[in-house]
Order: C-alpha cells, then sequence, then structure tokens
C-alpha cells in the first residue's frame, strides 16, 4: 500500500465551547469548557484517513515553538509520516480560537507557518513516492499557491492522483482554481464555497457547472448530505441524523472517508461518496475534528444503524 501526501496547514485549535453568549465589545464572557487540540484541515483530513486504515504522509511548515512540536507529535500519535514537514524558528506555529456556541463556531486564526510555508522539500523524487495528492486549505498558503499548478502537472504525468479542498477563498476570487480544476481527480468544496466559486444561485447548479470544468466535483452540504458529478454520474447522499456535538472538521474527515474509499478499499464513487457522508456525519458526534478517530468498521456500524 503506498502512502497519500497530505499537504497544507499546521495549526493548533482551542477550543472554547459552551459560551455564554458570543462576544460582545468590551464584554467578557465566560465558556463551559476548553481543550486544545491538534488543528488544521491538512491534519484533520490526514489523521482521519489514518485512523480508517490508510498510510498517510504531511507535508508543511511547523515552528520549532511548543505548538509547532504538539503538531509533529500529534503526527506520530495519528501514525502520519512527517518527513516532508519543514521546521521554522523564524515565525510562530499558527493558531486558530474556535468559539463555539450551539451550532455557532466563530474562528479567529493566526496564520504563522501557514501563510509562510513554500513547499520547498516537494520535488518530483520526493512526490514520486505517493500514489495520491490531497491539497487542503490552499488559500491560506499564501506563499505556496501559485505553486500547485505545477506540482498538479507533474503528478498527472507520473500518474499521482489528486485532489483539493479549497476551504473558503477570503478574497472570493479564487485564484489559481481555474487551472487546478483541469488538472485534479477530485474537488472537494462545501456548498457556500461551490456558489462563490461558480456564481451559481444553489449547490445543485453549481456542482453541475463545476463539473464541466473539472473531472469528479464533491460539494458538502453540512446537514443536507453530500452530491458529486463524476462523467455523466450525478449521485446524492441523504444525510444522517445526528446529535451534533461540534461540527469542526466535519468537512475534513468526510474528504478523508472519500478518499480512503476509493484509493484503499476500491470503492464505486457512489459507494464512496455515501461512505465519507457517514464519516463526515460521525464526526460531528465528537468535540474538535480528531476526536472521532473513526476506523472503517466504526464507519460500516454507522452507516447500518443509521438506515
Ligand atoms: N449537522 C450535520 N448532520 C449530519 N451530517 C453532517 C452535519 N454537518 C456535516 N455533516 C456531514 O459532514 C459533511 C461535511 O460537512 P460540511 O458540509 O459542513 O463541510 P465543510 O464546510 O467543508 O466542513 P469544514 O468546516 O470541516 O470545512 C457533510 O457533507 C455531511 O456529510
Ligand atoms: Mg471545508
Amino acid at each position: 500500500m503506498n502512502k497519500t501526501l497530505f499537504i497544507g496547514d499546521i495549526n493548533i485549535d482551542i477550543l472554547m465551547y459552551g459560551l455564554a453568549s458570543m462576544p460582545l465589545p468590551d464584554r467578557e464572557i465566560t465558556c463551559a469548557g476548553f481543550e486544545t487540540v491538534p488543528g488544521s484541515s491538512a491534519f484533520i483530513t490526514a489523521s482521519a484517513y489514518s485512523f480508517l486504515g490508510g498510510k498517510a504522509a504531511f507535508a508543511g511548515l511547523a515552528g520549532t515553538d511548543d505548538n509547532g512540536v504538539f503538531m509533529i507529535n500529534a503526527m506520530k500519535n495519528s501514525g502520519i509520516t512527517a518527513e516532508l514537514v519543514e521546521k521554522t524558528d523564524k515565525v510562530k506555529t499558527g493558531v486558530t480560537v474556535n468559539l463555539i456556541r450551539e451550532s455557532i463556531r466563530s474562528q479567529v486564526t493566526y496564520p504563522g507557518t501557514i501563510a509562510e510555508y513554500t513547499g520547498s522539500m516537494l520535488t518530483p523524487d520526493a512526490l514520486s513516492a505517493y500514489k495520491h495528492i490531497h491539497f487542503a486549505g490552499p488559500y491560506q498558503q499564501l506563499k505556496f499557491k501559485s505553486k500547485i499548478s505545477s506540482l498538479l502537472a507533474f503528478a498527472k504525468q507520473a500518474g499521482i492522483t489528486t485532489s483539493i479542498d479549497t476551504q473558503w477563498d477570503a478574497s472570493e476570487k479564487w485564484e489559481f482554481l481555474d487551472d487546478w480544476l483541469r488538472k485534479l481527480d477530485y474537488l472537494f468544496v462545501n456548498s457556500d464555497e461551490a456558489v462563490s466559486i461558480t456564481g451559481c444561485p444553489g449547490a445543485e447548479e453549481a456542482c453541475e457547472k463545476l463539473a464541466l470544468l473539472t473531472a469528479c466535483p464533491v460539494v458538502k452540504l453540512g446537514k443536507k448530505g453530500a452530491i458529486a458529478i463524476s462523467g455523466s454520474r450525478a449521485v446524492k447522499a441523504y444525510p444522517y441524523k445526528v446529535e451534533v456535538k461540534d461540527t469542526t472538521g466535519a468537512g475534513d474527515n468526510f474528504d478523508a472517508g472519500f478518499l480512503y474509499a476509493i484509493l484503499e478499499r476500491k470503492l464505486s464513487f457512489n459507494e464512496a461518496l455515501h461512505f465519507a457522508n457517514a464519516a463526515g456525519a460521525r464526526s460531528c458526534q465528537f468535540t474538535g475534528g480528531t476526536a472521532a478517530k473513526s476506523s472503517y468498521k466504526d464507519i460500516i456500524d454507522f452507516m447500518e444503524v443509521g438506515k
């Protein structure tokens, strides 16, 4: 089994949950509890992929500060190899503070190492060791995003499959995306991202428009499930009813489920979408993106119960 390489952000997540209200200017509020956990879309995806049973490697930039050490230890503890993780003492590791009140989640991010990553270790030789490359959250990687096109081109000619979860682009310009779409095997976006990228009024139209531009758009619809198109096949996955504790990382768990189902279990596109939908829903029952630690069997059992 060859490894899948996850390239992206490295940051810790501070989760402050059970807020008495959302923050108000010049006021102090209290919360019921807090946790410091490994964060970042790329890490949560890699860790979920590893817990499912896949072999994951990571590429990104970590600070030499305590938070960087915390993240590299978290990779080791999740079975992720950190061979392409670069280290710097010039900038601090990224931090996201998540303010969680019921289903509302507001985030404040200090980008730090996320914005400084340049991908200098991603040589053709290094990349040839992987069967699939997943890019997560490229729009926060200010010094790296312009390099993604050439990495996708290399992967294509080397027979390595690729995917991107764009996450939100705060500028809504979606720079470079047209070119990425042409080269990608799988695109993961949520409903708001799909609508912003395409200018379509709703997620279904947006998914159809994306299918004209890329091989396989997968659009996550939160509590409404997910839709995807591959060639002439459009598939809808209906939502699971779950008691939601925290939706942090649901999309990343979903991506990991889809990739694991396709790459490791060789499931069909249709089955992979349903498996991913279950992986995303199951993760909502836990606080933080990595707490679900879903195995392949956990997801299969979850799908049986949720039928
Ligand atoms: N409330 C919910 N109930 C059931 N399933 C959910 C719920 N929220 C999310 N999911 C599952 O998780 C998947 C991903 O969630 P979402 O659409 O929020 O993605 P996202 O916005 O990319 O998430 P993230 O915030 O992690 O980036 C959904 O497609 C669905 O399968
Ligand atoms: Mg997302």
